[in-house]
Formats: structure tokens, sequence, C-alpha cells
């Protein structure tokens, strides 16, 4: 018996079920025709569901439970009628922060096949690796609310940039650029931030003295937003801050086919805490419960967490076949202009590795 993977599982609410289960049903898959992966599954039910029900969004031991596994599997969180700053704060941004996940890798690739907004552009053209810094910044949750609901009410939200926590993230972001040989672009805003991006671009500069070989940009954050749009080619390995770089990369998943498309690794590259993979869109309300979610972004997050687990082949294999489906465009949700179920899609995956 090989020694197995331990995958927390937490579908969560709205589509994540739906679009977890098709990740299970591959991984699962993989694990009975290849004798050396194991998987141990075991699933939480936490969520905007269990708060309504328990007054909280994960039990008070969750993180001791979660330390345990190897890699969380999540679909997404968020309700109508819990507030959304609970729902994030109380489950997925403490997951990110007790775990120490400082490193948020979301690929925003045009594959093969996959629609684009923009005119022109074939895949050669969006081919980015966006590293968020995914522990401090703008969401470090530093600030307070003063003289609620009177006249002079106050609203205060600190941005928190360590030396430790900005050299850390730049670093990661060298060392990828140099071991993939591409250029590594800084998205800040010192202009108007004059405090903390200008520490980030001195931190940013400082660092890439270390990497001599890297070829580097920097830019400011609206402009990268109009150059994503206008000329997305520049961008290969990109380097931010957290609000920005969660901004950006919906953005990236709008040029690159959309949320059902877009997938996302937050990493303790230390390995001293299990990691999360994750498709970057919410729950989606709107879509619930139809079985039309796409499940691509997921299965694209279950590529990620093979190739963390040592597993480069069978996530190199599950990232072609999601770029076959969408060139053969016989099965796809509606959201790629198919008119599949979430669970056709994740079987067509099944059937395509069984053909392998
Ligand atoms: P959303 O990503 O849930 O939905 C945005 C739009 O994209 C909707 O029209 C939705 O139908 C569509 N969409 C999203 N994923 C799709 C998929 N897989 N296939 C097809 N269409 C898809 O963002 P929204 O509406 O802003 O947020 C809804 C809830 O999700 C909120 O409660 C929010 O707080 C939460 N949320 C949770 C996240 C997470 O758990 N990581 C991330 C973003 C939002
Ligand atoms: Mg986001």
């Amino acid at each position: 018996m090989v020694n197995p993977f331990k995958i927390a599982v937490i579908p969560g609410d709205g589509i994540g079920p739906e679009v977890i289960a098709e990740g299970v049903k591959v991984l699962k898959y993989i694990e009975s025709v290849d004798e050396n992966i194991s998987f141990d599954f075991e699933y939480f039910p936490w969520g905007c569901e269990y708060y309504v029900q328990h007054g909280k969004m994960m039990d008070d031991d969750g993180i001791e439970r979660l330390q345990q596994f190897d890699a969380i599997y999540l679909g997404a969180v968020g309700y109508p009628g819990v507030p959304d700053h609970i729902s994030l704060w109380d489950l997925l941004l403490r997951i990110r922060k007790s775990f120490d996940q400082y490193v948020n890798v979301r690929p925003i690739k045009l594959l093969n096949g996959a629609p684009t907004v923009l005119k022109d552009v074939t895949p050669d053209d969006i081919n980015m690796l966006v590293i968020r810094e995914n522990s401090e910044g703008e969401y470090a949750g530093a600030g307070d609310r003063l003289f609620q609901g009177k006249p002079h009410e106050v609203a205060l939200q600190t941005g928190v940039f360590s030396r430790k926590g900005t050299e850390r993230i730049i670093r990661y972001a060298f060392n990828i650029a140099q071991k993939e040989n591409r250029s590594l672009t800084s998205i800040s805003k010192a202009n108007a931030l004059n405090y903390s991006m200008v520490f980030w671009d001195e931190v940013f500069e400082e660092i890439s003295k270390e990497y001599p070989d890297v070829e580097t940009h920097s830019y400011l954050v609206d402009a990268a937003s109009m150059f994503f749009v206008m000329d997305p080619k520049r961008f290969e390995v990109v380097v931010t801050s957290n609000l920005f770089g969660d901004i950006i990369t919906d953005l990236g998943a709008g040029i690159t086919g959309g949320m059902g498309l877009a997938a996302g690794a937050n990493l303790n590259p230390e390995r001293n805490f299990p990691s999360m993979f994750e498709p970057i869109h919410g729950s989606a309300p709107d879509i619930a419960g139809k079985q039309i979610a796409n499940p691509l972004a997921t299965l694209w997050s279950a590529s990620q967490m093979l190739e963390f687990f040592g597993q480069a082949e069978w996530a190199e294999k599950v990232l072609t076949l999601i770029e076959k489906m969408l060139v053969d465009k016989t099965v796809l949700t509606p959201d790629l202009g198919g008119n599949a179920s979430t669970s056709e899609v994740g079987d067509h995956m099944v059937e395509l590795l069984k053909q392998l």
C-alpha cells in the first residue's frame, strides 16, 4: 500500500458541492488506475448552511483538524443571508492565514479552444502566471469602525506590508521566473499608496539584484489593467499584492474564458501546513442547484493539486484534456456555449482519461 495523500474536502455553498463532486470523481478515477497513488478524502460540511444552523462557519477545532491533511480542496463559500465578510473571514481567510498560505498561484492562460472576449489574440498571447501575496497587505484585517451610525462615522482599513511578507512573495516569484526562464512583472501603485507601495517597489528592486538573469518590469496597477486587455502578451510571471492580485486575476479570468475556467492554489511552500486548492469563482447563487456550473476550473485546481503532490504527469494529463474538451466543444456547460450538465463534464473527463 502506498502512503495516501490526505485531502480535506470542503464543498461549501452554492455551486461549490456541484463542482467539487466532479473534481473528486476525477481524482478517484486516477487513484483507481494508478497503483502508486492513493487519496484519503474526508468531507467537512462547513459553510453558510452550517453557519445558519450552528452560528459559526466551521467547528471551533476546525483549524486543528485540518492541520493533519496534505491538502484542502475547496468549492466556494458565501450565500445570500450570511454577510459576505463573515463567510469570507471566518472560513476562507481563516484557513489561508492560519496555514500561512502566503502564495496564491493563479494561471491566466488562454487554453486552446477557450473563448476570449479579446479580438485577434491566440493562446500564445495570453500565458501568465500571477503570484498574489495571500497573507497580509490590504487584506490583513487591520482597522476599525469608529462612531458607528453617527454623522462623523469613520472606517479605517490599514494595509500591512511586512518586510518578511513582502520579501518572501517577491522571492518566490523570482524563483519561478528564473526556473521557467520568463520575465517577472511587479504590479503596484507607489504614486498613490505612498508608504506601502513605495516599500513594495523598493523590496522588488532589492531582490531583483539577486536575480540578474531575470528580466523585470514594473507597472502601476491601473496601467497594468489596461495592458491586460490591450496587450496581455507583455506579462509572463506577475507578482502583486493581495487586493491587486484579487482584482487583476478576475480581469484575467474575463479574458481567458470566464470564471468557469479560472483556478487558484493557496500554497504554504514550506509545507509546514496544508495548502488549499480551489476554483477562484464564488458560490454563484444565481445558478446553484441547476447542474449547469462549469466544473473545469475545479478540475484545473485538481491538476494544480496533483502537481503539488509531485504527480506532474497526471497534472499535465488533466490540463491537456481540459484543453481537448474546449477544442472539441462536444461536452461543455452553457457558460461555454454547450448544453452539458456539470456531472456530464466530469464523466467526460473520466472517459477521456480512460482513452489515454
Ligand atoms: P461568483 O463567482 O459566484 O459569480 C459571478 C458570476 O459568474 C455569476 O454570474 C455566476 O453565475 C458565474 N459563475 C461563477 N462560477 C461559475 C461556474 N463555475 N460556471 C458557470 N458560471 C459561473 O461571484 P459573486 O456572484 O460575486 O459571489 C457570489 C458569492 O460567492 C458571494 O457570497 C461571494 O462572497 C462568494 N465568493 C466566494 C469566493 C470563494 O469562496 N473563493 C470567491 C468569490 C466570491
Ligand atoms: Mg476574488
